[in-house]
C-alpha cells in the first residue's frame, strides 16, 4: 500500500508523514531529502545549482540510499547536513531538471516496491505514484508556514527574520508550482487538508482515520 502526502514547504508534511508511518507500521519516505542530497552533492563538488549539465553528470554517478529515515550520499551520511538554508534553496533549483527528476523517481519507486510506505513530497500523488491507494494534499497559508519556520529556527537558537523567511517561502512556492515538469499541485483524487488552523496532532488523526479505512475497508 502506498500513501502519498504532497504539499508546499512548511505545512508540517514531514512530521505528519513520519508519525503516520509509525502509527501504521509503514516505511516513511521524505522525497525532498533526495533533492536535497543532489543539491548538497553539488556544493561538495563546487558545482553551481544552475549548471544543469554538470548536475546531470553528477546525478548519473552518485549513489543515494534512504533507509529508516536516514540518508547516505555515496558512503557519507548526510541526514542532518542537507537541512542548511543553502541546500534548501539549491534543492528547489536542481528539482527543475528533468534528468534529475527521472533518476530520483526511479529511486523512489524502488523503495516503494519492497514495502508499504507513506511518502511525502510535491509530485507523489500526481507523477511518481499516480496509482497510490490513498492520497493527501496538505496546505497552509504562506504566513502561517513562515511563522512556524521562524519559531523552529529561533527555538533552536538560530538568528531568523520573519520577513526574509516569508519571502523565501513565496519564492520557493512559486518555483515549485510553476516549473514545467511535475509542478506542485494536488492530484485530482487527493484529499485536501488545510493545516493553517490545525494542530499537527489533529492533522495526523484525520490522515490516520482515512488511511485505515482504505487499508482495511469494512
Ligand atoms: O520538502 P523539501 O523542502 O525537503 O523539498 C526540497 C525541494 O525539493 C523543494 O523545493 C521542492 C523539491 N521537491 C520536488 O520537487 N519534488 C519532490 N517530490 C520533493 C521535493
Amino acid at each position: 500500500m502506498i500513501i502519498t502526502i504532497d504539499g508546499p514547504a512548511g505545512t508540517g508534511k514531514s512530521t505528519v508523514a513520519r508519525a503516520l508511518a509509525e502509527r501504521l507500521g509503514f516505511e516513511f519516505l521524505d522525497t525532498g531529502a533526495l533533492y536535497r542530497a543532489i543539491a548538497w552533492y553539488c556544493l561538495e563538488n563546487n558545482v553551481s545549482h544552475d549548471d544543469a549539465t554538470r548536475i546531470v553528470e553528477l546525478t548519473s554517478t552518485v549513489h543515494i540510499r534512504w533507509e529508516d529515515a536516514r540518508l547516505w550520499v555515496n558512503e557519507e551520511e548526510v541526514t542532518e547536513k542537507i537541512r542548511s538554508e543553502e541546500v534548501t534553496l539549491g534543492a528547489s533549483r536542481v528539482a527543475v531538471i528533468s534528468e534529475v527528476r527521472d533518476a530520483l523517481n526511479d529511486v523512489q519507486r524502488k523503495i516503494a516496491e519492497a514495502q508499504n510506505i507513506v511518502t511525502e513530497g510535491r509530485d507523489q500523488g500526481t507523477v511518481v505514484f499516480p496509482h497510490a491507494q490513498c492520497k493527501f494534499y496538505l496546505n497552509a497559508s504562506a504566513e502561517e508556514r513562515a511563522r512556524r519556520r521562524f519559531l523552529e529556527l529561533t527555538n533552536n537558537g538560530e538568528l531568523a527574520e520573519y520577513e526574509t523567511i516569508l519571502e523565501q517561502i513565496r519564492e520557493r512556492d512559486e518555483r515549485d508550482a510553476t516549473r514545467e515538469i511535475a509542478p506542485l499541485k494536488p492530484a485530482p483524487d487527493a484529499i485536501l487538508i488545510d493545516s493553517t488552523n490545525l494542530k499537527p496532532e489533529r492533522v495526523l488523526d484525520k490522515l490516520e482515520q482515512t488511511a485505515r479505512k482504505m487499508y482495511a475497508p469494512e
